[in-house]
């Protein structure tokens, strides 16, 4: 125990640290209109479904892997958030690419429309129907292909768990270079799809680095091989790059390669009370400066993210005992090779910015219940908040300067007695602010409130307006507050080049074409 200006400092012996991994279901029950109807969408220009296209696709998958029953179809039409709802009659399960292939050449000659759908974690509701397009469900492409521990490479279809992946590599000393909350239920296929940011990518980058290769099936059927393991090869057009992140538009991802770092001989986290946002900002700057190498997270939490943690999942606020506990917390992750001078470092740390008068209190842990519950206050936020009925939300970068300032904009503006909670988080060593507007029910005036409004703000200020999420449905309208006029014309021309009939995953990304 370290005793400094009167807080205690708990460290706690190693041991591998396992987090909370599954994504439980939203709490909400009530289903949402459909997306059309709310959002006043016009369908395109595709064929409706016909028995026969059905027999096609039972005689090509068997018939366990066609799901037509609508209850079943249901959970399939509305994403996790319960924001949008589709009306799809038909799943298809395939096993491997040239199911794939086959099911998207005749989708492609018949003008079927098609949604791809992986984990349906996704949280812009790209990853369900707007219409009645065919779902392609990802869940049973899940082997391990091949696993190569010296380089540090994991080869597997796009379908397999992230959190399977995690265990599997973890058994070779190797940990995925992604982590997210959604790890239980997410499938890398779908990270992949949106290239996911999540909790590491402080330390070990985005998927465009990370992935190494990908095979994908084009909109007409066609299997594109570009599943490379190498870390170099710079022989011409980088055509993964098109795969990742680009929302199931372009192609189906259906196996990948991806980079593995080192399993961390050592894992520490302190969790730490902030009074202000300004000790946030000097904390993080503390933080990269002086725990370097090691430091793996550096994630922030206001006051309203955490206490739906608390009062709703009756998670334990390990610092405050009694009270309204602080405005501000931060969980800072060190990730190394060397148990004692690793914590070593973070202890002198944390005890400078203490003396300082920067961080209120805190606690350190390398003990995996004590981390697990930390870890459970920060990647629970999404789960929690839920329990307030409807929640929109936003996912935005900012600069550092301007980083909650958004908050604090949003709850002068934003007076309605509707609205319970509005609450701000996210991945501050990345510049990434997760905002949480949490009403009773979806409303139209509280939307209207704060859309096109929150986009405005983020582009004057020169911000993303999705930083990890991606475009999915909700946020076409808003593409151009990110992305000049130059660029949206060549996605177009690509995406009219690569899926001519506008098959592949239609109203998501570009809308209109
Ligand atoms: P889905 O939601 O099923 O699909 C996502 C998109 O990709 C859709 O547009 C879909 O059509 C497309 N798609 C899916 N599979 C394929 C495929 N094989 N080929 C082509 N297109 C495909 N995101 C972050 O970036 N960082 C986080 O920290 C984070 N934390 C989260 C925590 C929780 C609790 C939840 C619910 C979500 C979180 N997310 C986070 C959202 C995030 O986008 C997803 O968890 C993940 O990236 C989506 O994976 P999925 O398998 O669920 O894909
Ligand atoms: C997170 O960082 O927790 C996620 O991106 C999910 C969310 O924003 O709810
Ligand atoms: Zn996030």
């Amino acid at each position: 125990m370290i005793q400094s200006r009167g807080f205690t400092f708990r460290t706690c012996s190693h041991l591998i640290r396992k987090k909370y991994y599954v994504v439980s279901r939203n709490a909400s029950s009530a289903l949402p209109e459909l997306t059309s109807v709310r959002y006043k969408v016009e369908r395109g220009p595709y064929a409706t479904l016909t028995d026969g296209h059905v027999n096609f696709f039972t005689n090509l998958l068997d018939q366990n892997r066609v799901v037509t029953d609508p209850d079943e179809c249901e959970g399939y039409n509305v994403d996790w958030v319960k924001m949008v709802r589709g009306k799809s009659r038909l799943v298809l399960k395939p096993k491997s690419t040239e199911e794939v292939s086959a099911i998207l050449k005749y989708c492609n000659e018949n003008r079927l429309a098609v949604c791809p759908q992986s984990g349906n974690t996704g949280l812009v509701g790209g990853s369900v129907p707007v219409f009645d397009e065919i779902v392609l469900s990802m869940r049973l492409m899940n082997s391990i292909i091949d696993t190569d521990e010296m380089a540090g490479v994991v080869v597997c279809q796009a379908g397999c768990i992230l959190q399977s992946l995690e265990e599997h590599m973890h058994k070779v000393g190797l940990i995925m270079p992604l982590d997210l909350g959604a790890k239980g239920s997410c499938l890398i296929g779908g990270c992949v799809s949106t290239n996911a940011g999540g909790l590491r990518l402080l330390r070990y980058g985005n998927l465009h680095g990370n992935v190494l290769g990908l095979e994908a099936v084009k909109a007409n059927g066609e299997v594109l091989n570009c599943l490379n393991t190498l870390k170099k090869d710079n022989t011409g057009y980088h055509l993964k790059h098109l795969f990742i992140g680009s929302e199931g538009t372009l192609g189906i991802v259906t196996k990948v390669a991806i980079q593995c770092p080192p399993s961390p001989k050592a894992t520490n986290v302190a969790f730490l009370g902030l009074d202000s946002f300004d000790s946030v900002l000097k904390t993080y700057c503390s933080a990269k400066a002086n725990l370097g190498e090691i430091l793996s997270s550096c994630e922030m939490i206001d006051k309203l993210s955490l206490e739906v943690c608390t009062k709703y999942l009756h998670l334990q606020n390990p610092i405050t005992s009694g009270g309204d506990g602080h405005n501000f917390y931060m969980l800072i992750e060190t990730a190394g090779s060397h148990l004692a001078h690793d914590e070593e470092k973070l202890n002198a740390f944390v005890e400078k910015a203490m003396n300082e008068g920067i961080i209120a209190d805190g606690t350190l842990s390398s003990e995996p219940s004590k981390m697990q519950n930390m870890w459970a206050l920060r990647e629970r936020i999404t789960e929690g908040i839920m329990h307030e009925g409807y929640v929109f939300k936003y996912d935005v970068s900012l600069p550092l300067k301007d980083f909650y300032k958004i908050i604090e904009a949003l709850r002068e503006r934003l007076k309605s007695p509707e609205i319970r909670r509005i609450s701000g988080y996210g991945h501050i060593g990345d510049g990434n602010i997760h905002v949480q507007v949490a009403t009773k029910e979806y409303n139209d005036e509280i939307a209207a409130q704060l859309e096109p409004f929150i986009f405005e703000y983020v582009s004057k200020l020169h911000g993303s307006v999705s930083a990890e999420h991606g475009i999915g449905f909700k946020k076409t309208k808003f593409l151009h507050y990110s992305k000049d006029a130059s660029v949206i014309s060549l996605m177009k021309q690509i995406k009219r080049m690569m899926d001519p009939n506008h098959i592949l995953n239609p109203y998501k990304v570009l809308h209109p074409l």
